[in-house]
């Protein structure tokens, strides 16, 4: 099967694309900014703005992909706050013109969203819990999910939180924690937000057992287990046996974010534990194989 994924230089974009080609996929692998490449004879990486609309439909007919997973975003949420314009063109108009042409060549899309759509004022958040964005972030997420579920006949939404792991893409909690910890420096984690971290690695497990399972029209929460990022950080340290006395905890009041966060954005992933066959990690497991990861790739 043809598999088209977008973000594929971001961190679950990458870990998808590696599962995808494991499992015979062939996979176009679209990037932009941040070049990447893939060694399986399988995956072609293709630098693409995915903003030039025109070029977008040349990749489309020449490729002809049968599913589209679409990971391209302004994930940056306090970014997205300050250049709204470009928060839409993305987020909004790009997923607008994907889901457009997937309609049209019958293709089913995956769009990744996020538990950012929430508010955040209770947690644990189920697939049939209303949305109520507290930034343009979740926004505009939260309208693109809207775009895909009304404008095409296939499609599935998997939402996720606080994504971590090793791999390309923008500085990730976890990655963050090991740099800075291993070299005996400082790190500050939120003792009052709490969210469900997310193992990209598991995440594209989840996402590509979808795709082979043929589910379809559907919303997916897909994550990990709920955890405020101080004790998360504690975890992290203790795990990997780093000095647990350099995290110091801090409260949300005491960061000048441009962007609202939710409060508590857990998620609720009793559904897709029922519906699939993949391991949904513990922390601790999703910990033991991060390190395991980590190691490997320093040898
Ligand atoms: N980070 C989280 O904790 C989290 C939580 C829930 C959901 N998500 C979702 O996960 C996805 C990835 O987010 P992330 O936070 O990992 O973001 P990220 O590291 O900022 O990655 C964004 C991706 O979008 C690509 N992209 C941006 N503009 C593009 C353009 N004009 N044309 C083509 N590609 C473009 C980037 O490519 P280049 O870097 O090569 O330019 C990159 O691969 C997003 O859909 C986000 O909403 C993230």
């Amino acid at each position: 099967m043809r598999a088209l994924v977008t973000g594929a230089s971001s961190s679950p974009g990458y870990k998808t694309v590696l599962e995808l080609a494991s499992k015979g996929f062939q996979v176009l692998a679209i990037y932009n900014t941040h070049s990447v490449s893939f060694p399986q004879e399988n995956v072609k990486a293709l630098r693409l703005d995915l903003t030039r609309f025109e070029d977008v439909l040349k990749i489309f007919n020449e490729f002809r992909p049968e599913i589209l997973i679409h990971m391209a975003a302004l994930g940056d949420v306090d970014k997205c706050e300050i250049d709204r314009d470009a928060a839409w063109l993305l987020n909004v108009e790009v997923s607008r013109f994907l889901a457009k042409i997937s309609q049209k060549y019958r293709v089913l899309m995956l769009y990744l969203s996020t538990d950012y759509v929430f508010d955040g004022e209770r947690g644990m958040y189920k697939e049939t819990d209303v949305p109520y964005p507290v930034n343009y972030y979740g926004l505009t997420k939260l309208i693109a999910e809207e775009i895909v579920r009304s404008m095409l006949d296939s499609y599935i939404i998997v939402r996720t939180s606080a994504i971590y792991g090793l791999g390309p893409g923008r500085p990730n909690f976890g990655k963050v924690l090991i740099e800075k910890l291993s070299r005996g420096e400082k790190v500050r984690a939120l003792v009052d937000q709490y969210l469900s971290p997310t193992l990209n690695t598991m995440l594209a497990k989840a996402i590509v057992e979808i795709i082979e399972r043929g589910l379809q029209n559907d919303v997916l929460h897909i994550a990990g287990e709920r955890i405020n990022r101080y004790d998360f950080a504690i975890k992290l340290a203790e795990k990997f046996g780093f000095d647990r006395s350099k995290i110091e905890p801090i409260y949300m009041k005491d960061i000048a974010w441009k962007a609202r966060r939710p409060r508590d954005s857990s998620l609720d992933v009793s559904r897709a534990r029922n519906m699939l066959s993949i391991e949904f990690y513990s922390i601790d497991k999703s910990l033991d194989m991060l390190r395991k990861e980590y190691y490997e790739s320093a040898r």
